[in-house]
């Protein structure tokens, strides 16, 4: 019954005064008329906020994780609040580099980065690259024998931490694919091999133990691994990731950036690390900055089972309800405050049943076909995990400010559908 808990949404929501949605200043019913459905509205100055946050206490050591969100409009802005990038691959790196972030601001990460990559990565500069295994330092040191210079690198290492989250995006225990671990002795081979070697300036220790956590303890724990291991290398830089989790559906709680920001400082001083400490945060900067807006197009009452509601996006804007079972609130921005006594199964216009977007919906009664309906807290891997299955054209994101909604990636066009086609 409850109306959308109002916290779900970007910073400046506001109601205007026949009771409907702004963000930034903007309509959200004429935004979404303006450049159509589906689409990302974000709110430009919670992004700043949540960057201002993290650099507020970490400086240039605080490095925006772009897989949460990545176009040119986003690297820009993450940059100019102070922020350092971390892009995983070369197509990440070739979006920040051509939003004109400068590559000494940039970490390059991956598990398997292909000498193109690293190669690409060298020869522009960037400030990181944070190592994941033998291969690749391998793979460095070709390089620099065929003529790249050193570059700066962090080791990535897997602290044994069993952080509280999904399966698939817990990555700080002993099993898995990233990093060197420390419990057996990998981590310590992998530094005396960096130090004896001439393709790379080892500068610092890496660790990431997963997304989407809540519990602090987790950060610590890994914090206090880290203390143990990398202290007595006297290296200069000790990175803890990202990871910080964001309350998606009334109940959740999550700290702020801020708060786990000092809470990491605290434990790092209790592990005795005097290195100096970055993060790397994606989800917690850019999730609850957005939401996504659809149109209604289908409505369906199976008697004593179910109502379902179709919109016209689904598993191709937002595949994490199929990927992980993630929850989402929904709300009619037309009408925000609303209770929501109608229950219905939201899903998209992909061919499959499994193409759900909110599994077990709330919404206010009365919804009809071609409502604007819409899910907040979309702002991170919705877009950066969007695909075009069933050839659906990716949607645009806008940026809202101080009443300007401003168009930072256009809805993808029919003929982009045809681009690498060669027929
Ligand atoms: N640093 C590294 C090395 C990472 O692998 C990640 C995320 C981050 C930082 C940022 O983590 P965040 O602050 O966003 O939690 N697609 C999944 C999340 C995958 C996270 C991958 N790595 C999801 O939608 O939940």
């Amino acid at each position: 019954m409850k109306p959308l808990p109002w916290h779900l949404l970007p910073e400046t929501a506001a109601v205007d005064e026949t009771g409907g949605l702004m963000i930034g200043g903007c309509d959200v019913q004429e935004v979404a008329e303006e450049f159509g459905t589906p689409v990302f509205i974000y709110d430009e100055l919670h992004l700043r906020n949540r960057c201002r946050e993290a650099v507020s206490l970490f400086g240039r050591h605080a490095t925006y994780a772009t897989k949460a969100f990545l176009c040119k409009a986003m690297a820009t802005l993450a940059h100019e609040e102070g922020m350092s990038l971390d892009v995983a691959t070369g197509g990440e790196l070739h979006i920040a580099l051509a939003a004109g972030v400068p590559a000494a601001d940039l970490v390059f990460h991956g598990n398997n980065k292909s000498v193109t990559e690293l190669r690409a990565a060298i020869d522009a500069g960037v400030g990181r690259i944070v190592v994941d295994s033998f291969d690749e330092l391998e793979r460095l040191e070709q390089l620099h024998l065929s003529g790249g210079h050193s570059p700066e690198i962090l080791l990535r290492v897997t602290p044994g931490v069993e952080a509280h989250t999904h399966e698939f995006i817990a990555t700080g225990q002993d099993d898995s694919k990233f990093g060197f671990t420390v419990s057996t002795g990998l981590a310590a081979q992998a530094v005396q091999r960096a130090l004896a070697s001439d393709a790379v300036n080892l500068v610092g220790i890496h660790a990431h133990i997963g997304s989407q956590v809540f519990r602090v303890e987790s950060f610590a724990q890994s914090l206090a691994v880290l203390g143990e291991f990398a202290e007595p290398l006297g290296l200069p830089e000790l990175v803890v990731g990202g990871g910080l989790g964001v309350p998606y559906v009334e109940g959740e709680e999550a700290p702020t950036i801020s708060q786990w920001g000092r809470i990491l400082k605290e434990h790092a001083a209790q592990a005795g690390i005097t290195a100096t400490l970055g993060i790397e945060p994606g989800r917690s900067i850019a999730a609850g900055a957005a939401i996504t807006a659809y149109t209604v197009g289908t409505i369906k009452h199976l008697s004593g089972i179910r109502n379902y509601v179709a919109v016209d996006g689904g598993m191709s804007d937002n595949p994490r309800p199929v990927l992980y079972g993630s929850g989402y609130e929904t709300f009619l921005p037309r009408a925000p405050r609303a209770e929501r006594p109608f229950e219905a199964r939201i899903v998209g216009k992909h061919c499959e049943s499994g193409d759900i977007l909110v599994r077990e919906a709330k919404l206010p009664e009365g919804v009809v076909v071609g409502d604007i309906l819409a899910t907040p807290v979309t702002g991170a891997y919705g877009h950066s995990m969007g695909s075009n299955y069933n050839k659906v054209l990716r949607p645009p994101v806008v940026f809202c400010a101080d009443g300007d909604a401003r168009q930072v990636v256009r809805r993808e066009r029919l003929e982009d559908l045809l681009l690498t086609d060669l027929g």
